[in-house]
C-alpha cells in the first residue's frame, strides 16, 4: 500500500502559478503603489535583470513575487511578517527549504528605510531583486507611486516652508508625515547611485533625468510662472 502513495512534488513553473496566485489574492486590497501591478513591474523588471546576471532565476522570481507580500508599513511596523508569510506560504506547496531561506532573506532585506544603516545579509539574488524594486520607485511610476502613496496617507503635495531631511534613522523614516516632493529628496533621488547591477543603473539613470525634469516643471508651475 506504502509504495503507492508517492510524492508528486511540482514543477518550478507550478510554483511560481501558486505564487502568483497566492500574491494575487493577497494583495487584492493594496494601496494602488504596492499592488499586484507593482508585483507584476518589479517581477518584469527583476527577469530583463537577471538575464545579464549569474543568478538562480527561480529564486529571483520567488522573491519578486513575493517581496511585499505583508509590508511592515501596513502592519503596524512588524518586520517579520512579509518573511514569515512567505516562508509559511512556501512550506505550504513543499518548496525546498534551502530556496525559502534564500527568499526569506531576501524580502528581509530589500527594503530602503531611509538607506542610514547597513545591510547585513547579501546575494546576487538580493541585489537582482532589489534594483528591480527601486527601478519602480523611480520614474513615472515611481512620481505616480509616490502621490498615491502621500495621498493614501493625506500628506500634503508639497510645503515649501519644510526642508527634506537627509538623515532620517530608520525610525524616523518610517514615521515621517512630510510632503511627498520631501520623499524625492529623501529617497527616490538617491536611488540612482543605489543600484547594485550595471544593467538595473543604466535603466535607473534615464528614470532619474525623468524626475529631475518633472521636479523643475513642479518648482515652476508653483511659482507661477508661464
Ligand atoms: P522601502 O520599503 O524600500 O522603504 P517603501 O515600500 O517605503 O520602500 O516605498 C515604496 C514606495 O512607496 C516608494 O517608492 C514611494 O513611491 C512610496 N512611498 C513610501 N514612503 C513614502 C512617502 N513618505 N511619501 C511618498 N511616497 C512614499
Ligand atoms: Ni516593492
Amino acid at each position: 500500500m506504502d509504495k503507492q502513495i508517492q510524492l508528486i512534488s511540482m514543477t518550478e513553473k507550478e510554483i511560481i502559478d501558486e505564487t502568483i496566485n497566492f500574491v494575487k489574492v493577497t494583495l487584492q486590497n493594496a494601496e494602488g503603489g504596492h499592488d499586484w501591478w507593482h508585483i507584476e513591474r518589479v517581477w518584469k523588471n527583476a527577469t530583463a535583470i537577471a538575464a545579464t546576471e549569474n543568478v538562480n532565476g527561480f529564486v529571483v522570481v520567488l522573491a519578486a513575487l513575493l517581496h511585499d507580500i505583508a509590508d511592515a508599513k501596513f502592519n503596524g511596523g512588524n518586520e517579520e511578517i512579509g518573511p514569515v508569510t512567505a516562508t509559511q506560504f512556501l512550506k505550504s506547496i513543499d518548496v525546498e527549504e534551502e530556496v525559502i531561506e534564500q527568499v526569506a532573506n531576501i524580502i528581509r532585506n530589500i527594503s530602503f528605510k531611509g538607506g542610514n544603516f547597513t545591510q547585513t545579509f547579501t546575494s546576487l539574488e538580493l541585489a537582482v531583486v532589489q534594483d528591480a524594486d527601486r527601478l519602480d520607485a523611480m520614474g513615472a511610476i515611481g512620481i505616480a507611486r509616490a502621490f498615491n502613496y502621500g495621498g493614501f496617507k493625506n500628506r500634503e503635495l508639497y510645503n515649501p516652508t519644510l526642508a527634506p531631511d537627509l538623515n532620517m534613522t530608520k525610525e524616523k523614516y518610517k514615521n515621517t508625515t512630510a510632503p511627498t516632493i520631501n520623499h524625492f529628496y529623501e529617497k527616490l533621488l538617491l536611488l540612482k547611485n543605489k543600484m547594485n547591477t550595471n544593467t538595473g543603473r543604466q535603466i535607473a539613470e534615464q528614470r532619474h533625468v525623468f524626475m529631475e525634469n518633472f521636479l523643475a516643471q513642479f518648482y515652476k508651475e508653483w511659482e507661477g510662472e508661464r
